[in-house]
């Protein structure tokens, strides 16, 4: 469907106005209620290129007088009439929505040619921004044939335009504010071109994928205000001369490339203006940040730093000293600098102005204290903490709700903090996310911060000694995350006439939760599930599994009863399934075949009957990396979560402006895990009959096959021979008869290889890998032996049934790995 939009702006203009466009002309451009025609003409062609009617609804020419300086989105000069400004941001739908991965995806995005500006000779500003632009179309004969001589702000950013669009802006000689962020440009950094613009006040280039060296003719654009080369590919050493002679400079903003060497903050003492410090996160081994030698004294009053990922002050670690003069700290971002010492408690304290600090990652210690003076609570303006991974100990401050009510986001997880969650935090009424996980808190969750935190989004509270009930928790509306598992929580999860959730992720695994889940229950916004390993019982409610995006359920480990119920058939998403080690009953449904996306399927130890169905082969069971990523935590929800919020898809920035995405810099960063699946089958202890299906020798992505302990019969399929991924095999305690298939040898990478206690004969396998397996593997088959130079030698029974399993079993593991992607750098700033 986005095909259709892929317009190279051909339509002819004449069929298009008729008679309407003929007759402005006629009366010409001084007509005071109207605008100029040509202008708005090449609106209306502008607007023609997308099939989409209700974008654009006062655009449109049903009166010949219609006046296109009052349509939406463009501005004249109230004397003269002509269009001055266009704000053409964010009309591509898509174009504002980056993909899993954080990368703006375009699909056909269309084109733009830029002859449809032309006739605009009082345009100052033009945004284009958020429209996925692919091409730029212009007359490559003629570099000057986009003329605009009054241009003042071109905003191309969000885009999906490469780097042939900058030789022809560099033709904008008016041009002072130039955006191009987060476009396609790669290869050498164009400074000789870029300095052609001596004019510029704001050259933005960031999240692109230039490299090379910043360009030293740069020194001369000494209007230069907003410098921001963030995310791309440069590398080399920062030349002093150059970020010195930027007199003018209020922003900088060079994270996220590959310089090299040691950036000394002493060269920027003189910039009077400097408001805005980005820098950190190099691609490079020995790029670090100094800001304590040589000595020197800030001129200018930040009003936000970024130093994160880059090891400042190394090998000391100190904590920059030239922030305590720094008093006009709105944004800090210190993460991951592995700095030292007790925590900066004077940060949090003396900064009223701070709404976001950002100290995760690094080896603070002691304690956080906040001074008991009452007059202080509320004075703070602080939106986001982030004290997260670092060694801090002791308690929450009693009372840290009351001086942080305004606290949107706070992070302590992966601490030493201790003893009960602070009941202020009842206080914190916009408080989205929540995240105490991995400490040492005990206690029980109070009651009243469920009901006073009315705006809790994401809680997570896993990894800790409370104890107690999470039933008013559980029941909060509106709660889309509840991670609390390996706690001690008990008693039922969900009062019986609770029905209706919100939760997209639920983990309350390794609990000793109790209790059947109410059978009305209805998860239909659920993607991830994961209850095991407490004490559930009675049946698995149908609509647990109501979603039908839902991606992993785990509940084994509990004693759960009933048949595996049906409504999970419908869930085509699921990617990990695991129900074992419950007292599950009926027939192995051939239904489970529907779920074709499926990488692990646990079943074992039930009472599951039947046969393995041959379908099986349908399913994926495909290794393959897959990712998780809990939603929009670390993206500091200044910007309220819509309708669209989405796990996997990041919707909720479509459409937001720079202004409004108050914390610029930082804002498509996102956690996520990028988990790695093996591909698992485990059948086993149940009752399942008949034979193994060949066809599970076409599951040539599975790692290991666990279909031991049932009563299966017939031969092992030879088929088997083509599961080249193969790991662990274990068809031990059924009933198989016959050889085991020579091309099994086939199987290079087998470390586990169990057919003991069956019914075979014939001979062993000597090939390579089957080297390494003892009597262990085949004992209990009275008529299988082993085959040395031409002997039988029985196999031998030890006598010990069921410890048949090589040591090397744990070896598999269900996530082989698990990668902290963080931050992700998606798009750079605007
Ligand atoms: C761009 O627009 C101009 C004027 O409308 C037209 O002459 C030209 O053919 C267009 N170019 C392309 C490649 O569509
Ligand atoms: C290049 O384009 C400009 C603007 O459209 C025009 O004024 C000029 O005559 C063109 N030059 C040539 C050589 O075609
Ligand atoms: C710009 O700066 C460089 C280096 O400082 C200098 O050589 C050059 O003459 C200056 N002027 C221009 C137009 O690049
Ligand atoms: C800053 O200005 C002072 C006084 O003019 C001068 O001594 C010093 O070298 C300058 N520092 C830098 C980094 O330009
Ligand atoms: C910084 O300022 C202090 C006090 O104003 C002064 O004593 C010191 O010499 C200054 N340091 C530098 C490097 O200018
Ligand atoms: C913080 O404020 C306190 C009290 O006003 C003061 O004593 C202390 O020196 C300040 N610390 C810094 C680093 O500004
Ligand atoms: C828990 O936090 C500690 C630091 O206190 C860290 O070393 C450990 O890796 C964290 N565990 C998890 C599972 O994140
Ligand atoms: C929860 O743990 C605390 C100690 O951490 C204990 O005093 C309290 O009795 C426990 N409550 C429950 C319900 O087990
Ligand atoms: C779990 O709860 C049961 C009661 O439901 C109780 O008997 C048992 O002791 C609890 N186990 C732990 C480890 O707390
Ligand atoms: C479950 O909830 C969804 C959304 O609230 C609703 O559309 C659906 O009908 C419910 N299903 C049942 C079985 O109640
Ligand atoms: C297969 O499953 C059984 C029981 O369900 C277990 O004892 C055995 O260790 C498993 N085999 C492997 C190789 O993991
Ligand atoms: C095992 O299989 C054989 C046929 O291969 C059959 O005769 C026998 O009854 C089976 N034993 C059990 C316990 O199912």
């Amino acid at each position: 469907m986005f095909e259709d939009m892929k317009c190279r702006w051909k339509k002819p203009w004449v069929m298009l106005m008729g008679a309407t466009v003929l007759m402005s002309q006629t009366f010409g451009s001084s007509i005071s209620s109207g605008c100029f025609p040509e202008e708005k003409r090449s609106l209306l062609e502008f607007k023609a290129c997308y099939s989409d009617d209700s974008l654009l609804p006062s655009w449109v020419d049903d009166d010949p007088n219609s006046n296109c300086c009052e349509w939406e989105r463009v501005t004249c000069d109230p004397s003269a009439n002509h269009v001055t400004n266009l704000n053409l941001h964010g009309l591509y739908k898509h174009g504002s929505m980056p993909n899993h991965y954080g990368v703006f995806d375009c699909y056909g995005s269309p084109s733009l040619n830029s002859s449809l500006f032309l006739p605009f000779k009082q345009l100052r500003t033009l945004d284009l921004s958020f429209n996925c632009f692919g091409d730029f179309i212009w007359n490559p004969d003629n570099r000057s044939s986009l003329s605009l001589p009054s241009l003042e702000t071109f905003d191309l950013s969000h885009n999906n335009l490469d780097e042939g669009v900058l030789e022809f802006l560099f033709g904008l000689t008016s041009l002072k504010n130039l955006i191009l962020a987060a476009n396609n440009f790669i290869g050498l950094f164009p400074g000789q071109g870029i300095c052609r613009l001596k004019q510029l006040e704001v050259l933005d280039l960031g999240g692109n994928d230039l490299e090379g060296t910043l360009d030293i003719c740069l020194g001369n654009m000494s209007s230069l205000r907003d410098l921001d080369f963030s995310d791309n590919s440069l590398s080399g050493k920062i030349s002093t001369t150059l970020i010195s002679s930027l007199v003018s400079l209020e922003h900088l903003s060079l994270y996220g490339n590959r310089f090299e060497g040691v950036f000394s903050l002493s060269i920027l003492a003189n910039l009077t203006k400097l408001k805005v410090l980005q820098i950190g996160d190099m691609d490079s081994k020995t790029f670090e940040v100094q800001t304590e030698n040589p000595p020197w004294n800030a001129s200018f009053q930040l009003e936000q730093l970024n130093i994160f990922s880059c090891n400042i002050n190394s090998p000391t670690y100190r904590t920059p000293s030239f922030l305590s003069s720094q008093h006009r700290l709105e944004y800090v971002d210190l993460s991951k600098n592995n700095l030292v010492g007790e925590f900066p408690n004077w940060l949090l304290v003396n900064y009223t102005k701070l709404k976001a600090l950002y100290l995760n990652g690094n080896f603070f210690t002691r304690y956080i204290k906040l001074p008991s003076d009452p007059i202080l609570h509320g004075k703070d303006q602080l939106l986001v903490l982030d004290i997260s991974s670092n060694n801090i100990q002791g308690k929450l401050p009693n009372n840290i709700g009351f001086f942080f009510p305004n606290l949107e986001y706070l992070d302590v997880s992966n601490n030493m903090f201790e003893g009960y969650i602070p009941a202020s935090i009842r206080e914190m009424s916009n408080l989205k996310v929540l995240n105490l996980g991995n400490n040492s808190i005990s206690g029980s969750i109070p009651e009243h911060i469920v009901n006073g935190c009315s705006s809790l989004l994401h809680l997570f509270i896993e990894d800790n000694q409370l104890n107690g009930t999470l039933l008013s928790c559980i029941a909060k509306p509106g709660l889309y995350t509840l991670s609390a598992s390996r706690n001690n929580f008990e008693g039922p999860i969900i009062a019986q006439d609770k029905c209706q959730f919100d939760f997209i992720f639920l983990d309350l695994s390794g609990n000793n939760f109790s209790g059947a889940l109410p059978s009305c229950l209805n998860m239909s916004s659920a993607k991830i599930i994961y209850l095991q390993g407490n004490g559930l019982t009675g049946a698995i409610p149908e609509g647990l599994l109501n979603s039908n995006r839902m991606l992993a359920l785990d509940l084994s480990d509990n004693n759960f009863e009933g048949a595996i119920p049906e409504s999970i058939y419908g869930s085509e998403s699921l990617t990990l399934l695991l129900l074992g080690r419950n007292q599950l009953q009926g027939h192995l449904s051939s239904q489970i075949c529907e779920l074709r996306n499926l990488q692990i399927l646990d079943l074992s130890q039930n009472s599951l009957t039947g046969s393995i169905p041959s379908c099986l082969e349908n399913i994926r069971f495909a290794g393959r990396r897959q990712f998780l990523n809990f939603p929009n935590i670390d993206i500091i929800n200044l910007i309220p979560l819509n309708s669209e919020y989405d796990m996997f898809g990041f919707g909720m920035y479509a459409g937001y402006t720079k202004e409004q995405l108050i914390l610029k810099g930082r804002y498509l960063l996102y956690h996520g895990y990028i988990v790695e699946f093996v591909s698992l089958l485990d059948l086993s202890s149940n009752r399942l009959t008949g034979e193994i299906p060949h066809q599970l020798g076409d599951l040539s992505g599975l790692i290991s096959i666990n279909l031991s302990h049932n009563h299966l019969s017939g031969a092992i399929p030879e088929s088997f021979h083509k599961l080249q991924i193969l790991e662990s095999l274990d068809l031990s305690n059924n009933n198989l008869s016959g050889q085991i298939p020579l091309e099994l040898q086939d199987l290079y990478y087998l470390a586990v290889f169990n057919v003991s206690y069956n019914n075979l004969s014939g001979r062993v396998l000597n090939g390579e890998q089957f080297e390494t397996f003892d009597n262990s593997s085949y004992q209990g088959n009275p008529y299988l032996c082993w085959n040395n130079d031409n002997k039988c030698t029985p196999t031998i029974d030890d006598g010990k049934k069921g410890a048949a399993a090589a040591p090397h079993v744990t070896a598999i593991l269900v996530l082989i790995a698990i990668l902290w992607i963080n931050p992700l750098p998606a798009v750079s700033m605007l």
